[in-house]
């Protein structure tokens, strides 16, 4: 159980609030390449609370840029976009990616332009995502993890739903493996049934156990057949799953948007032309109405991940620790709870947290996916999404 600052403080996302600066060290997906065309230009995000617009101007680069003109705070999603920037509707005002405003009609401020700049946060295009660091200087690398990095295979991408519920909810439960014999047993019986829906699949395994690494917490369940299921939660919104790396980014404090990328490594080592160019697949909504909450919302759980959502979202928008009851098994929430505390305070002591790698060519970080259950299995992608 948490007292309510408590809960706070790990849980909001907006800027100066200890979680907030905690995920501003770290580049987050937040939109897909695609979105962008030349037809559509522009496309408003909420990314941390903070509403921004990310653009392609005519000479092909990418902005992510408030979405308020600073002029008079109309929106940039309606702006024109030109070879040096974007330009406001309203009175034209000409803001370039890095937010410097470069035009100010009818009349030419230069005081303006040399003294006043808009939000602008960096962006990079990798794996078919759009990618921003809104933390402070020196901007790092994003990190290297094998699965985004490794030229040795393909990808693809899954987009859900968005999910209506606080981002960390969703990070509880990859450090919660217990609830995988429960929440998700119809999916993981393999045509077995339970001997009981309360205990689903729970008396397969024998031990679940917890460690830290330097960019993130394990968890591993040993099954009674002695069969091991090892994954990591590489710190602080991603789950990386067999073949899927699962990111959850803030949008505020309530929303979150949620996105795997899959990687199949070639059997030969072989690196294909496409490594880097995943396809794009849209899952459909998880409830009904896909807008609604909970009560009138009604989950379909038609699938794993689906279930997933219906527990992260009824527990609310912000789940309410000061009541809840941890027993034995939530003992991987509590780690995943005292280091993401004791990274915040890192980052309050100007030091960088956990998963964050300086240098232009940092080390691939080796998350054990050649090891991991899937390898033994493929292909079987839709399997490995039943060990989330
Ligand atoms: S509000 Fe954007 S130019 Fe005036
Ligand atoms: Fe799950």
């Amino acid at each position: 159980m948490l007292t309510q600052e408590e809960n706070q403080f790990l849980t909001q996302v907006g800027p100066g609030t200890p979680a907030g600066e905690l995920l501003r060290r770290y580049w987050h997906p937040i939109a897909l390449a695609q979105d962008l065309s030349d037809e559509n230009p522009t496309k408003f995000v909420r990314i941390l609370a903070e509403d921004l617009v990310i653009f392609r101007d005519k000479s092909g680069r990418t902005g992510l840029i408030a979405d308020k003109c600073p002029h008079r705070n109309a929106s940039l999603v309606y702006g024109r976009v030109e070879e040096r920037g974007i330009s406001c509707v309203y009175h034209g005002w000409l803001m370039d990616c890095d937010g410097n405003i470069i035009e100010t009609p009818p009349e030419r401020n230069d005081a303006i332009m040399k003294n006043v700049k808009t939000t602008a946060y960096p962006v990079k295009i990798h794996v078919g995502l759009i990618w921003t660091y809104m933390g402070p200087q020196p901007v790092p690398p994003m990190t290297r993890y094998d699965t985004l990095f490794r030229k040795d295979g393909t990808r693809t991408i899954r987009l859900h739903p968005v999910l209506d519920s606080n981002w960390f909810q969703a990070m509880e439960n990859s450090m919660d493996p217990a609830h995988l014999q429960v929440l998700h047993q119809e999916f993981i019986g393999r045509g077995k049934q339970p001997v009981s829906t309360t205990r689903g699949f729970t008396d397969d395994v024998e031990a679940f156990e917890f460690r830290t690494t330097d960019w993130g917490l394990m968890k591993k369940r040993t099954y009674k057949n002695g069969s091991v299921d090892e994954h990591p939660v590489c710190f602080p919104t991603i789950l990386r799953q067999g073949a899927s790396t699962q990111y959850r980014t803030p949008i505020d404090d309530t929303h979150t948007w949620h996105v795997h990328v899959n990687f199949f490594p070639t059997e030969d080592g072989s690196e294909p032309d496409d490594a880097f160019d995943p396809e794009v697949e849209f899952m459909e909504p998880y409830k009904q109405p896909p807008q609604a909450m909970h009560p009138e919302a009604h989950f379909t759980l038609q699938n794993v991940i689906s279930q997933d959502h219906m527990a992260w979202e009824t527990q609310g928008p912000i789940a309410n620790r000061t009541k809840e009851h941890l027993s034995y098994s939530d003992r991987g929430v509590v780690l995943l709870r005292r280091i993401t505390k004791e990274q915040i305070e890192k980052v309050q002591r100007g030091e960088d947290p956990m998963g964050v790698q300086r240098g232009e060519h940092p080390e691939m970080i080796n998350t054990n996916i050649d090891e991991d259950w899937w390898q033994q299995n493929r292909p079987r992608p839709e399997a490995n999404a039943a060990k989330a």
